[in-house]
């Protein structure tokens, strides 16, 4: 059996390699994203594994089965990029990495509390040695309404760890999680909006949920809110968000994913000139505008980045290969829609 592991990244490499000899798998690892300029990695291998920024075209998968490639399985978990539809109509069987919410819960929390407590500000004005207290007013979670929206594994998570702050918990889901009841309300979106002191998000980018923060909903939200994105970019729609912030909306914005960020995240852009770019570049001058803003806080889509859940994922991209040829499905399939 032979994979090509796609976007491996230096910390990943060993893991990897131990994995794949101890099921006698041969493997090929790039940093390279999986497209049509690196597709050709994948001759003779059974099974090819990525992260989150390749490119799924129909394309690429045509071409990935013309010479032989039979699953194809994302180490991380969101599969908004898979381009679904069209591989599994092509025979292919997709995988998904499946690691601990724990990671990207701790991380939420975290946020939060920077939010409230104004930590951006706080940060900055001690570096350049302003000691004031002028702007750092914080506020105590405890009372303090928080808006969980998609009640998941990382949203279910996330209230649990909420729950010994003492505050209020209310949340939105299509489906109703019974565990997630015990210890929150399930109320509308609407009353979602307009009720919390802080919302967050940990919905899968689906079309259903795809521009779920635009100008209407955030319109029902209050003055001041504090709206944290850990999940995916696409939830929001960037214009409207933008519009909220220039008209000092948001208490704070806090996002580790942002629309349109592949290419530019997990990279440095550190020698780039910022300019009014056209095209593909136009996300990246947006969100230089975007993080300009003193109340924002942009963290470069790092919330699942812990060494146990790098350590899962990359035993989910094998593990799912592995299964799939070896029993015919895996634990790592995509769920059914
Ligand atoms: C995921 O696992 O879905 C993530 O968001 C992390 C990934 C893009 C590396």
């Amino acid at each position: 059996m032979k994979i090509t592991a796609y976007e491996v990244r230096p910390d990943e490499r060993n893991t990897l390699e131990r994995l794949c000899t101890e099921k006698g798998i041969e493997l090929v690892m790039t940093a390279a994203n999986l497209d049509m300029t690196t597709v050709e990695l994948a001759e003779g291998a059974d099974g090819v594994t990525t992260l989150g920024q390749s490119t799924f075209s129909n394309e690429v998968y045509d071409k990935l089965k013309e010479m032989g490639v039979k699953v194809v399985a994302a180490r991380c978990v969101g599969y908004d990029r898979m381009n679904r539809e069209y591989a599994e109509a092509q025979g292919f069987k997709l995988c998904h990495g499946s690691y601990g919410p724990n990671g990207v819960a701790e991380f939420t929390i975290m946020t939060i509390l920077m939010a409230i407590r104004k930590m951006k500000r706080a940060m900055a004005n001690t570096d350049d040695k302003d000691f004031t207290l002028k702007g750092k007013q914080g506020r105590q979670l405890g009372s303090l309404t928080v808006g969980v929206y998609g009640t998941g594994r990382i949203g279910y998570h996330v209230i649990k760890l909420l729950k010994g702050f003492g505050c209020r918990i209310i949340c939105n889901d299509v489906y109703e999680n019974p565990v997630v009841k015990e210890i929150a309300e399930y109320v509308p979106f609407d009353t979602l909006l307009a009720e919390s002191d802080v919302i967050t998000l940990h919905a899968p980018l689906l079309p259903s949920t795809e521009g779920v923060i635009n100008k209407e909903t955030i319109a029902k939200m209050k003055d001041g809110v504090i709206l944290v994105n850990n999940a995916r970019g696409g939830l929001m729609n960037i214009d409207d968000v933008i519009e909220a912030l220039e008209n000092e909306k948001f208490g704070v914005l806090a996002m580790d994913a942002y629309p349109g960020e592949e290419g530019i995240i997990h990279m440095t852009h550190d020698e780039d000139i910022v300019t009014n770019f056209a095209g593909e570049k136009k996300s990246w001058l947006k969100l230089q505008y975007v993080r300009s803003f003193v109340n924002v806080i942009h963290t470069p889509h790092m919330a699942f980045f812990t060494r146990e859940a790098a350590e899962e994922m990359c035993a989910a991209g094998v593990d799912g290969i592995y299964e799939i040829l070896t029993t015919g499905s895996s634990r790592h399939e995509l769920p059914q829609d």
